[in-house]
C-alpha cells in the first residue's frame, strides 16, 4: 500500500516515520513517499496535484500544520491557507484520486464551556488555529468519501516543540516555572497516535475500507496543565520551583478554551484501540536519555 505522509519533519510525522521503520513487517506492507515542507508546500496546490497524479498514494496521511497557537492571531492569512485552504484542496486531489485521507484536528474546535467533549458535540473555537481546523474538517467532509479525522489534544513526544520538552529546557534553568492551573484537557503521546494511525491503515489495507468519519483520539487522564507539568517533573526525578497560576496571570494571543477533554469512546469502541495511558510514556521517556530530549 502506497503512503504519501506530508509534513513528516513535525513531530506527529516523526513519531510516524519511527513507528513505520521499525518492524520489518511494516516496511514491507507499506511504501511510504513521507515529505517535509521544504520538499512539499501543502499552500502550493500545483505541486501536490504533481504528487498526487505521479504517485498516486492509496493512502495520504497530512501531518502537515500551523500549529502555533498564539502567533495564528496575528498571521490568520497564514494559518487558514495551511490548516483550511490548503487541506481543502488535499480532500478533493483525494477524492479525484480515490486515496484514503488521514487528517488531524484538535481539541481547539471547542470553545472549552462544555465538559468531556464528544463528536456529536458542536464545535465553536475561540481562536484563529481552532477556526482554521474546523474549516478543514468541513471542507474534507464535504469533498471527500473516504476520511477519518482524528481530533487530538495536548500532543507532545520527544520530537519537535512541545510542552513537555519545554518544561524540561525549562527546568535545566533553575528558574521559577509558571503554568496555569485552570486550563484541562488531555496529553496526548504523538508516538502512541502514530501507533493508532498504523492501525488504522492496516484495517484499511486488509477491509479495503474503514468506519470513515471524525473521531476523537485522546490520552488518558485529563489534567491541567500545571498537572501536566508535576507528572512530567515527578517522572524526571526533578525537582523545581513550580507554579501554580490562573489563565489570568498569563495573557496570551490566542483565548483558550478552560476545558478541552476529548471523549474518546466512539474511536475506542470503533476500532478496538484502547485510550492511551500517557503517564506511563513518560516513565518511558524519564528513562532514556535525558540529554537527547532536551537537545
Ligand atoms: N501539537 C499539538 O499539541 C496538537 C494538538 C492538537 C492537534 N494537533 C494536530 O496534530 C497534527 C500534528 O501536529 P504536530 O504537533 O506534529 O505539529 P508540528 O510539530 O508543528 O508539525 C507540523 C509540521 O507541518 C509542517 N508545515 C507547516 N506548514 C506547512 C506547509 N505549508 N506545507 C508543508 N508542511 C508544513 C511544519 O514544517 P516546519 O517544520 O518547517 O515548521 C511541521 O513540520 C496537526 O494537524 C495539528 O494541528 C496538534
Amino acid at each position: 500500500m502506497k503512503l504519501l505522509i506530508l509534513g513528516a519533519n513535525g513531530q506527529l510525522g516523526q513519531a510516524l516515520l519511527q513507528q513505520l521503520k521499525q518492524p520489518r513487517q511494516l516496511q514491507q506492507q507499506f511504501q511510504c513517499l513521507a515529505l517535509n515542507r521544504s520538499q512539499l508546500d501543502i499552500t502550493d496546490i500545483s505541486a501536490v496535484t504533481t504528487v498526487m497524479a505521479q504517485y498516486r498514494p492509496d493512502a495520504v496521511i497530512n501531518c502537515a500544520a500551523y500549529t502555533a497557537v498564539d502567533p495564528a492571531e496575528q498571521q490568520a492569512a497564514t494559518c487558514i491557507a495551511v490548516n483550511g485552504t490548503a487541506v481543502g484542496q488535499l480532500a478533493k486531489l483525494c477524492q479525484q484520486y480515490n486515496s484514503l485521507l488521514l487528517q488531524f484536528s484538535t481539541d481547539y474546535v471547542f470553545n472549552g464551556q462544555s465538559s468531556a467533549y464528544t463528536e456529536q458535540d458542536t464545535a465553536a473555537p475561540l481562536n484563529v488555529y481552532g477556526q482554521s481546523k474546523l474549516q478543514a474538517e468541513q471542507a474534507i467532509h464535504a469533498t471527500c468519501s473516504k476520511y477519518v479525522i482524528l481530533r487530538t489534544s495536548w500532543l507532545f513526544s520527544e520530537f519537535g516543540h512541545n510542552f513537555y520538552r519545554t518544561m524540561l529546557k525549562l527546568a535545566q534553568r533553575g528558574q521559577i516555572i509558571q503554568v496555569v492551573n485552570d486550563q484541562f484537557g488531555c496529553p496526548t503521546y504523538a508516538g502512541d497516535l502514530a501507533a493508532a494511525i498504523v492501525q488504522l491503515l492496516q484495517r484499511y489495507q486488509q477491509q479495503g475500507s474503514l468506519a470513515y468519519g471524525i473521531y476523537h483520539f485522546a490520552g488518558n487522564p485529563a489534567v491541567s496543565w500545571y498537572q501536566f507539568a508535576q507528572a512530567i517533573f515527578a517522572a524526571h526525578q526533578l525537582k523545581v520551583n513550580l507554579q501554580a497560576i490562573g489563565s489570568a496571570n498569563w495573557p496570551t494571543l490566542a483565548v483558550r478554551p478552560a476545558n478541552s477533554i476529548l471523549d474518546c469512546n466512539k474511536f475506542c469502541d470503533t476500532f478496538a484501540i484502547a485510550i492511551p495511558q500517557w503517564q506511563a510514556v513518560l516513565q518511558q521517556l524519564a528513562s532514556g536519555d535525558c540529554n537527547d530530549i532536551t537537545a
